[in-house]
Formats: C-alpha cells, structure tokens, sequence
C-alpha cells in the first residue's frame, strides 16, 4: 500500500506528544496534517526544524517530511483528514485540576462539523469524553490515552505494551478505526467504553508514582536498618505479581505527567466526594524525597552557609530537556534557602533551566561544575556522567563528596578515585571509609 493510499491522520497541537503522534504515523506511511495555534512553531517545524529534544524525533521527521503537513489553519485541517487525534496541553489550574481550556477551544471549532472523528490523546478526568460526546452529537468520539515517555516516546509509539480505545457504543465503528490504525504495532488492545479508557490512562500514572514512592520509603528504610535497597528491589522485582519496573529509588519523581496526574486523580475523586488517601502520601513522600538531599549535605558539611553544591543534570529525567517539576529546582531552591552556592550542568537542559534557577550559576561542563564544589549531587542520570574522569574531579574539588540522587554511578569506582560516595537507599554508604 502506498501512502496516498493510507487513511489520512489529523493531529491538532504539535508540543511533545502532538509531534510525536505526527512524526509516527508518517513513519507508518499516512499522510499527516497538523495544526497547531502558534504561528512561529508551525513555521519552525515547517522548515525541517524541531525545538524539543527527544531521541529519534528529528530523523523521523526529516524523513517523512513529504507526508507531513503543518499548518495553524483549522479549516485546512478539517479539509485533509477525518480522524483527529487531539495532543493539546492539560496542565494544573491553580486549584489542581486539569485545565481543559485548551480542549474546549478544539470543541468550539469544531461543533460546526459533524463528519470527523475526535480522538483524544490528551490527559483528561474521567467523564470528559461522555460530556464532549454531549455536546457534539453529530461528531464521533473516541478516547485514546498516550502512554508515551519522554526520551524513548518514538520507541513506544512504535512498540506499544497495549493501545487502550475507549468509546460509547454509537461510536463503536470510530474505535474500531481507530484500532486499526494501531494494528501494524501489535501490543494489546483495550476496547473497552470511554470513562474506563480515561480512568485506565490516571489510574496508569498514578499507580507508577505510587510504586516510586514505596520503593523511595523503602530506600529509607534501608538507610536506617542496613539494607540494600538495590537488593531489596531486585529480589521484590523476581515476584511476578510485583515485577521489576519503576522500583528505582531517587530523589523524587517529576514530569509533566506524574506529578499532575496524581495531584488530578486525587481532586477528581475528591470533587466525585471521595476522599483518596493514599494519592496524599504518594505527592507527600515525593516532595519530602527531594528534600532529604539537603539532610543527607548538611550531614557531612554543616551548616551550607558558603559551601558550593554542584549539581549534575537538571532535567527531569534523562534524554529530554524537559524542566517540568523537576526535582532539581526544589532542590536547588532549597540549597540556595540554606545560604548555599548552587552550580549546575546539564547536556541539555540548560537554556530551559537558566530563567527557572535564577541564582544558579550554569557550568559548561560537568568538570568545571565540579571544580571548587564542596560537594556534588547527581540528580539526572545523563549517560555521559558515566564517563567524568573521577580521579581529576576529586582533585579539582575542594571535598570529594558525591550524593548519587539516582545510584546511578559505580560507587566502587568513585570510592577508588577518593570520593565518599553516598547513593540512595545504601546503607552505610555515608561512612568515611566507604
Ligand atoms: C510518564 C509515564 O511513564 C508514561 O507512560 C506516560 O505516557 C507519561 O508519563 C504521560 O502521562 O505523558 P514520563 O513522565 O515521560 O512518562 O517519564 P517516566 O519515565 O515515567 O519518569 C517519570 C519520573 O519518575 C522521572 O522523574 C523519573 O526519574 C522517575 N522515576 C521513574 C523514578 O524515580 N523511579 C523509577 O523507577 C522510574
């Protein structure tokens, strides 16, 4: 089959998971418009050019730039595709709950039109499609929730655990489209009605942040008893009930995703009058996590008054230079409300992070971060930290002290190189002698 013989895809908002969707579906050979309401975004990504760091992307784009088309004309839109994936943003309002403004600016436009199908990528509380369904008769809906993640969303996209259709039975066939533009993936199929599908995307969300949470109270656990908690999550992990995903301990989740998705889950349940206790101890545990960092400092140096932390990585994860909730920048407020010096690297999160770390002075190298530092944190675990020449960091700094945010580095090696290293969840890792 051709391309021109491939069901065209819409794709309306092209921020990460926008532009992900579109790059994709190209790749899988369908002709795709997307629509986007910023002009200067359109035009870049009209030029071959792409603003978001996000492995792969680039190359699919390029490469598939004949079956893709950007525009911020919503008629132009309409014109060249029936299905319609919406990717907008639904971030916190300030009482916590998702913003649907943006969803509801797509629904306006598009009440006139009875023949498309709208299918909705972006995170929404539970209910929302049933309500859109309601007020756009003429118009098929389907739920489609995104399980991407930042820094291999190409590699899932195309390797999907399960895709997860959600839709009320008049809409059956839609889902049933939907579907098959999935099918050449494999992966489990959820068809299941949209309520479900939407609560199966936070419910996703907030059981991860969940697991991250024990496994971080766990690791401090470990600290206090003297025990592994490397160990102790391998051998959790072995059970298949548990499995041995997303029990890394660290110094807190962040994202675009996790920390509003829990926060989103838990007023959705409270706005239904149910009250979901143990969504509060998820966000409690995360930002205390962040915090005890500075215990861990203050612990071998004191008072932080003057003394100079260097901070390895700002992002929130690795391969994405996205700052959102970052556990680094309650970290280095934090750092800087104790009197500290904060210095900081990050391969490429910098330029998103200099206007929200004002007061953090940013280093081009890991090495000149390190240099004069009293003690260094990783807080992102960068590939590229694996290879820092530890025996001249430990010269160049003015005390040899690592806190590994995300036992991420080789503490033998570091502890060789004259380091006192200190993970997370390692007992005993705080001595002297190592
Ligand atoms: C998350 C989900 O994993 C995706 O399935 C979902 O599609 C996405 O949110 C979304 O709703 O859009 P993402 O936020 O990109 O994806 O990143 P994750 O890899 O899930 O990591 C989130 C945070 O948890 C990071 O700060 C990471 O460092 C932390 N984490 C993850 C841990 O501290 N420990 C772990 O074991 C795993």
């Amino acid at each position: 089959m051709n391309s021109e013989e491939k069901t065209p895809v819409g794709v309306i908002g092209v921020g990460w998971v926008g532009l992900v969707t579109a790059a994709c579906f190209a790749e899988l050979g369908h002709p795709v418009i997307a629509r986007d309401v910023v002009q200067e975004k359109v035009d870049a990504l009209s030029r071959g050019e792409i603003t978001i760091h996000e492995p792969g992307l680039a190359e699919l784009l390029e490469r598939n730039r004949d079956r893709l088309t950007f525009t911020t004309d919503m008629d132009e839109l309409l014109n060249g595709a029936r299905l319609l994936f919406v990717c907008v943003d639904t971030p916190p309002t300030y009482s916590g709950d998702a913003d649907l403004s943006r969803v509801r600016s797509v629904v306006e436009d598009l009440s006139a039109d009875g023949d498309h199908v709208l299918i909705m990528k972006s995170t929404v509380p539970a209910g929302t499609g049933a309500s859109i369904r309601r007020e756009l008769p003429g118009l098929a809906y389907v739920s489609c929730p995104e399980f991407l993640k930042e820094g291999t969303a190409v590699e899932d996209f195309m390797h999907p655990d399960r895709v997860v259709v959600g839709s009320e039975p008049e809409d059956s066939a839609a889902a049933e489209e939907v579907a098959d533009l999935y099918r050449p993936l494999g992966g489990e199929f959820v068809m299941t009605d949209t309520s479900s599908a939407e609560m199966i995307k936070l419910a996703s969300n907030a059981y991860l942040a969940t697991r991250i949470s024990f496994i971080n109270e766990i690791a401090n656990v470990c600290e206090e008893v003297g025990a592994d908690v490397s160990e102790v999550a391998r051998g959790m992990g072995l059970d298949e009930r548990i499995g041995p995903h997303f029990l890394r301990p660290g110094i807190g989740f962040g994202g675009s995703c996790f920390p509003k998705d829990v926060n989103a889950l838990k007023l959705l349940a409270g706005n239904s009058g149910y009250h979901f206790q143990l969504l509060n101890s998820v966000i409690e545990v995360n930002e205390l996590q962040k915090r005890r960092v500075v215990s861990k400092l203050t612990k071998h140096l004191g008072p932080l008054v003057g003394k100079r932390i260097a901070l390895l990585g700002l992002a929130f994860k690795p391969d994405t230079d996205d700052m959102r909730e970052a556990s680094s920048l309650v970290l280095s407020a934090r750092l800087r409300g104790e009197g500290a010096e904060v210095v900081a690297y990050d391969p490429v999160a910098m330029s998103n992070a200099r206007s929200l770390l004002p007061g953090v002075e940013m280093s081009d190298t890991a090495q000149e971060a390190l240099a004069g530092s009293d003690a260094a944190v990783l807080v992102t675990e960068w590939s590229e930290f694996k290879e820092i020449d530890w025996t001249e960091a430990a010269d160049r700094m003015r005390r040899p002290l690592l806190i590994d945010g995300r036992n991420f580095l080789d503490a033998g090696q570091l502890r060789s190189a004259g380091f006192l290293y200190e993970g997370i969840g390692k007992a005993g890792t705080g001595d002297e002698s190592g």
